[in-house]
């Protein structure tokens, strides 16, 4: 068969050079050219000159040796490449599956529902330079007190809540926080209606959720357990089913030789605003908010928490609490009666607060055993982000 001049130029036949295999696909995939077979344009020249002898050799009767090796050699050849071809095939594949499952990740990022974190810009880096690491570490026996602090000592019961309203303007709802009673956009997780229901025991109170603004619980009693004052005053007061599960944790404890009395239980939003205003005052607002909540954001003002001591009322809702025998048995046995120390020590990024030993929080005995068994803060319980530094 006589070939033309051009066809040996392997560009102006259109079949490819060895070590081509990338113009390979692109050149089955592109647009076919006049006058060329798709064949003619993925095949490497080799190969079709191969194909030439072999027709050649198939087309001549008297085949010798040396067509019949000839006919080998290409045979072999074109396997090699098939070979290649597939390799090749495999490797465009996988890059495009690759390619599909980046995306895809991409697009599951961008569907997540906004978690309570993205109203406050700082997650973590504000309660860097916190008593933990040495700035206020033994001040926080005045300054790092509860509030239920020396002021709601015993011996001051009466007189300790500033009187003044000393409202800050920054109401509940106000100051960029989630409201609880609103739509926190996070519908993932345990219990989600629970946690946004002001009412429910199981409530999400914290840095980033606020209370309504008029919120007032609605059956406070006087739970029957030693205080560390006699007077029946507010801050006696516990939501009924807290008071009860209150007084099956004394009871208990006592059983184990452990004498407890409760500091400071509810709040009202107005009495927060006193204590957190006097912080304030006393500390600068950075430093007050490692300890004490922005008004509308205390699980004081719930009647689910309450802030407990020894009934010598020594240390009370001070660090050094941390270090007697009532904390421990707190530690170990609070989840069995429904409670949670719901500032642990080491979480304080998740919390936003500082350690508090004595602060309990009433949340039921389904939801104190999870949190007890995973070791976890109510923040991870319902999944939440971590929350410190707003507000
Ligand atoms: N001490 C806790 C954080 C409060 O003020 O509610
Ligand atoms: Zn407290
Ligand atoms: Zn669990």
């Amino acid at each position: 068969m006589a070939r033309g001049a051009g066809e040996d130029n392997p560009a102006q036949r259109g079949c490819l050079r060895e070590r081509e295999p990338w113009a390979l696909t692109l050149l089955a995939w592109g647009p076919a050219r006049r006058g060329r077979s798709i064949r003619s344009r993925i095949l490497p020249c080799n190969i079709l000159d191969g194909d030439r002898r072999l027709r050649d050799v198939e087309h001549n009767k008297n085949r010798s040796p040396l067509t019949e090796e000839i006919g080998a050699a290409v045979r072999e050849e074109r396997q090699m490449h098939s070979r290649k071809k597939s390799t090749f095939a495999a490797v465009v594949v996988l890059m495009l599956l690759t390619v599909i499952w980046i995306a895809g990740c991409g697009d599951k990022q961008a569907e997540l529902p906004p978690t309570p974190n993205e109203n406050g810009a700082n997650v973590s880096g504000e309660n860097q330079g916190t008593p933990e690491n040495g700035s206020n570490a033994e001040g926080s026996d005045q300054t790092g007190t509860d509030d239920g602090d020396q002021a709601e000592a015993p011996n001051d019961a009466g007189e300790e809540e500033p009187t003044s309203d000393g409202a800050t303007g920054q109401e509940p709802g106000q100051d960029g926080a989630g409201d609880v009673s609103g739509n926190t956009g996070n519908d993932a997780g345990p219990d989600q209606a629970a946690a946004a229901d002001p009412q429910s025991v199981a409530v999400l109170i914290n840095k980033q959720l606020a209370l309504p603004e008029d919120y007032e619980p609605k059956d406070l009693v006087y739970p029957d357990v030693r205080f560390t004052f006699k007077e029946k005053i507010e801050k006696r007061m516990m939501r009924k089913e807290a008071a009860a599960a209150l007084e099956e944790l004394f009871a208990g404890a006592e059983k184990d030789g452990i004498y407890l009395a409760g500091v400071s239980a509810y709040r009202s939003h107005k009495t927060q605003t006193a204590l957190f205003n006097r912080y304030v005052a006393k500390d600068g607002e950075e430093l007050a908010k490692t300890y004490s909540a922005v008004p509308g954001h205390s699980e004081h003002e719930t009647g689910l928490a309450i802030d407990v001591s020894g009934s010598d009322g020594k240390c009370a809702a001070e660090s050094c609490f941390g270090d007697t025998k009532e904390a421990a048995w707190l530690a170990d046995h609070a989840v069995d009666y429904g409670f949670i120390i719901r500032y642990p020590e080491g979480k304080e990024s998740i919390t936003g607060y500082k350690y508090e030993p004595w602060h309990l929080r009433y949340v039921g005995k389904e939801i104190s055993t999870d949190i007890g068994e995973h070791d976890i803060t109510l923040e991870e319980y319902y999944e939440a982000v971590p929350v410190s530094g707003q507000p």
